[in-house]
């Protein structure tokens, strides 16, 4: 009798996606899979106080991040954390203010960039750290477990605008008129993320994604400039401390550049957003790359046949290449738990 290798038993079907390898039915997780749609993360959060505290009460999220995944056996779990930790641990003020988004200082001076301090990582990350340790242990051998940061663009947006904005105007200009003063903000989070990121993979991360949410805002040669030579700069450097890391880049709404960034930053997976047509974009990509998406969160809302038509014929589509299903964007709060049970159904049982 032929032993089933140990490996193919308990590799996270993730994992085995994200190494170029079609899997069917694919590994399903969701972004902002631990929320505030979820009764159970409301409690816990509740218990925290502000959404900081419970980001560094390391035992709370380690429990919210296993929420989902126990609720509704999902391939991975993702770290519940937040982008905007990444400025915060390095001494830039963060806060969230109920109902209205994060709030942080406008970086506009070198002295604020000159006070951002590598030298606090190690102990201000340690919480998050002790995070991603909880979780890997609690976490069965066959799901895997992602960390990860924003993209040093996407950062940048929320620090030098001092929060969110439809346009990121402030930033989309100083990167044109002071680019020598943008380039040297970018240059300090290329090394912080190496640090955080290489840091998580150290704690038991098996993928790390790179949430690029307003990488679309660019013009073509600023996001290369901006978008895709620093995420060279931060893959290189983690495959080379790491060379088995599996790596996930997400520039939303990157358009007609996404192909480039496929293949110039050497991600293993690209996320694909709401407006991408998979169909017109996966011929454009290396067939090593895996994809990720990119459900309509809006149709989670809305369940039903609706909801599980479209996850199917977005399943079905992309069977015969390496792909993980996903929405297009994150869960959004009124999504009913009871459709998620349900695409989860669907896309394991058609
Ligand atoms: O996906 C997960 O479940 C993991 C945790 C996670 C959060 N934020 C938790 C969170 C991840 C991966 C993020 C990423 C993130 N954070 C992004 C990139 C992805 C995207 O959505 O485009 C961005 C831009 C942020 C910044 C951020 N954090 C904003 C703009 C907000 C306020 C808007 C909102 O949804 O409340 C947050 C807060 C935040 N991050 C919450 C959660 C669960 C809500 C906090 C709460 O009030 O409980």
């Amino acid at each position: 009798m032929t032993q089933p290798t140990m490996s193919l038993a308990t590799t996270p079907k993730l994992l085995r996606v994200l190494s170029g390898e079609p899997v069917w039915p694919p590994p399903i997780w969701l972004m902002r899979q631990a929320g505030r749609y979820l009764p159970e993360y409301r409690a816990l959060r509740a218990e925290a106080g502000d959404f900081i505290s419970l980001c560094v009460n390391s035992p709370l999220a380690a429990e919210v991040t296993l929420q989902p995944v126990r609720r509704f056996d999902l391939d991975a779990a993702i770290l519940f954390s937040d982008i905007l930790i990444l400025p915060w641990a390095l001494g830039h003020g963060l806060r969230f203010a109920e109902g209205e988004g994060p709030i942080l200082p406008k970086l506009t001076t070198e002295a604020q960039l000159n006070a951002l301090d590598l030298a606090r990582l190690p102990e201000a990350i340690e919480p998050i750290l002790q995070t991603v340790r909880l979780v890997r242990a609690a976490l069965a051998a066959d799901k895997a477990l992602i960390g990860f940061a924003g993209s040093v663009f996407t950062v940048a947006c929320y620090m030098v605008e001092g929060g969110g904005s439809r346009e990121f105007a402030a930033t989309r200009l100083m990167a044109h008129g002071r680019p020598d003063f943008f380039a040297a903000l970018i240059d300090r989070l290329v090394d912080a993320t190496i640090i955080y990121l290489d840091a998580q993979a150290g704690a038991g991360a098996d993928v790390l994604m790179l949430f690029d949410s307003w990488a679309g805002v660019l013009p073509p040669e600023q996001f290369r400039r901006w978008v895709i030579a620093p995420t060279k700069r931060i893959v290189d450097a983690l495959r080379a401390r790491r060379p088995g890391l599996r790596l996930v880049g997400f520039p939303r709404l990157a358009g007609t550049m996404l192909a480039e960034y496929a293949r110039e930053t050497g991600v293993d997976a690209v996320g694909l957003d709401t407006s991408i047509d998979p169909l017109v974009v996966t011929p454009t990509l290396p067939a090593q790359i895996a994809t990720q998406g990119n459900l309509d969160p809006l149709l989670l809302v809305q369940g039903g046949a609706p909801m599980q038509e479209a996850a199917i014929t977005l399943a079905n589509s992309l069977r015969h290449r390496p792909h993980v299903f996903n929405l297009g964007h994150g869960i959004i709060p009124q999504t009913p738990p009871d459709h998620v049970a349900e695409l989860v159904d669907a896309v394991r049982h058609g």
